[in-house]
């Protein structure tokens, strides 16, 4: 059984028919066409499939495709504004931050939440903590986070 779900994708409206209860990380992949989220765990566990609703970060692994009926969604595609990658994904490139990349994505809005708002966690570790890597050895991630937060102006925060 499907049903017609409509929300913010990325700016953008989006309606699409889906079972009510699909993953909202298989919606964004199969449906609307974003393959930039990721799936690891499956399990809420590891971070990959993160995304915001409404601002807030969660796990899409963990969220039932209705629960975003008229809300907004942003996934790691829509962090790029007029063709220019976001800082964040700037500087993941620039410092060596993704290796096989599945943990990239997640990883970056992660990041990107905390840099807009550093009162969120105690630290940046703590503020990436749900999200695992199991290639970097963390150091590059924490130095892309770092020098991004560094060249972050008020109007890149999105
Ligand atoms: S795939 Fe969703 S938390 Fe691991
Ligand atoms: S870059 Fe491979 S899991 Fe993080």
């Amino acid at each position: 059984m499907t049903a017609k779900i409509s929300f913010t994708l990325n700016g953008k409206p989006w309606t699409g028919n889906v079972h009510p209860l699909k993953r909202l990380l298989d919606t964004l992949r199969e449906d609307a066409g974003l393959t930039g989220t990721k799936e690891g765990c499956g399990e809420g566990e590891c971070g990959a499939c993160t995304v915001f609703l409404d601002g807030q970060v969660v796990m899409s692994c963990m969220v039932p495709t209705c629960q975003a009926e008229g809300k907004k969604v942003t996934t790691i595609e829509g962090l790029v504004s007029d063709g220019d990658l976001h800082p964040m994904q700037d500087c993941f490139i620039q410092e060596g931050g993704a290796q096989c990349g599945i943990c990239t994505p997640g990883m970056i809005m992660a990041a990107v939440a905390y840099a807009n708002d550093p009162d969120s966690a105690e630290d940046m570790r703590e503020a990436l903590a749900g999200n695992l890597c199991r290639c970097t050895g963390y150091t590059r991630i924490y130095e892309s986070v770092k020098k991004a937060m560094e060249k972050m102006s008020v109007s890149e925060i999105r």
